[in-house]
């Protein structure tokens, strides 16, 4: 195991502490202490290969982590790596992030999961201001499916826009399928439905949709190229695949905090040591294109969320400090040896002085892509 920088915070640390009073060591991995966070990556983060990620032996299927008992898409059949037919199938290096996981059991890896603090994040979604690069395309009599639609809020929102035509809903958790439809209910939206379905086997025939969606999806996946691959395969010929991810190396927020970077560069760890990619925005263009999409169509683009009043860093800040301690980020962090419960409470109170900082600004930067099937 080679050595690499670590970064620990001092149990004493109090919630003002600056960069200064991080203090950083090089140990080896197995000597880190207690309640250390990350490696330091020389200034740049890792790209998956080879970023080290120790949460887990890739040799295993992915459901045999204990954290992989969350959410199972039990329904579906077997899908592995070079057994599908969408294009994914040994397309790997045996030692590539993922690889040799069953990637119907993917998901259950969701980096963020279900709870209520990440669940407050995505009911704010909505068409306007998640799918905004869609909205002049959409003609009210067609077909949608949003792939990885959790919570509904801009499924629901795109089936109101489409009222001669008709929307599906998918993802891979029973639960949060459950708020999506009592969502509809409660709208009375009655042109959605709402499937348990995984991105890489999507029940529905080739060419079914005039457009599919999938919003803050990718990043979650370990392989988006196939799942790519298989939204433009129930796309109708000439129907739009459209995709939005954020990028978290590029969000960026003031004034500065220790543990804001430092939940920035854990997250990039936590991502990475599970097979998945963060910093998705920038790469939305290239996966589509790996994905078998005429490059002539292909319209990248970028757009941002911006939280910088009273309220809005109220919801944002403290729904991240409750996310650094409480959410499937935080299991997943003490799961892969990256952070403990010092550490994550530590992160979290920098987010409950952020969100309290008069001038706090913080942005999400956005890739988003819009191609022809
Ligand atoms: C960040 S949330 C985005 C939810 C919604 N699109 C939005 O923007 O509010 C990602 C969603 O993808 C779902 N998901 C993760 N892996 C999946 C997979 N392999 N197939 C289907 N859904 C998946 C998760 O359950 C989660 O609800």
């Amino acid at each position: 195991m080679c050595s690499v920088a670590r970064r620990t915070y001092s149990a004493a640390m109090t919630g003002s502490a600056n960069e200064h009073d991080i203090a950083r060591i090089d140990t080896a991995r197995t000597d880190a202490p207690s309640h250390k966070l990350g490696d330091t990556f020389g200034g740049r983060f890792p790209a998956n290969e080879g970023s080290g990620g120790p949460a887990r032996d890739r040799t295993k299927p992915a459901g045999t982590d204990p954290i992989d008992a969350v959410d199972a898409p039990s329904s579906l059949s077997s899908l592995t790596r070079g057994a599908s037919g969408t294009g994914a199938a040994g397309q790997e290096s045996p030692d590539s992030p993922g690889a040799g996981t069953d990637l119907t059991k993917e998901s259950e890896s969701y980096t963020h999961g279900h709870h209520e603090s990440v669940l407050r994040s995505h009911r704010r979604r909505t068409a306007a201001n998640s799918a905004a690069f869609l909205l002049p395309h959409l003609l009210s009599d067609m077909t949608l499916l949003d792939v990885g639609c959790g919570p509904g809020t801009v499924t629901v929102d795109l089936a109101e826009r489409l009222t001669q035509g008709s929307v599906v809903g998918v993802d891979a958790s029973d639960d949060v399928l459950e708020s999506a439809r009592g969502l509809a209910d409660a709208h009375g939206t009655k042109n959605i439905t709402f499937e348990h379905a995984n991105a890489y086997e999507l029940p529905f025939e080739d060419d079914s949709f005039d457009v599919v969606f999938a919003h803050q999806l990718l990043q979650h996946l370990s392989d988006p190229v196939a799942a790519l691959r298989e939204m433009k395969r129930v796309a109708k010929p000439g129907g739009f695949v459209a995709v939005r991810d954020a990028d978290y190396e590029a969000m960026t927020w003031y004034p500065e905090s220790a543990e804001l970077t430092e939940w920035n560069m854990l997250y990039h760890e936590v991502t990475h040591a599970y097979g998945f990619e963060p910093d998705a925005g920038r790469r939305l263009a290239s996966w589509v294109r790996d994905a078998g999409f005429d490059p002539a169509t292909i319209e990248p683009g970028a757009s941002v969320w911006c939280y910088a009043t009273p309220d809005d860093r109220t919801w944002w800040g403290g729904l991240w400090a409750e996310r650094c301690t409480e959410s499937n980020f935080a299991v997943q962090a003490k799961d892969s040896g990256l952070a403990d419960d010092v550490a994550l409470e530590q992160l979290a109170q920098g987010w409950r002085e952020w969100a309290a900082a008069p001038d706090g600004w913080f942005a999400v930067l956005n890739g988003e892509v819009l191609a022809r099937a």
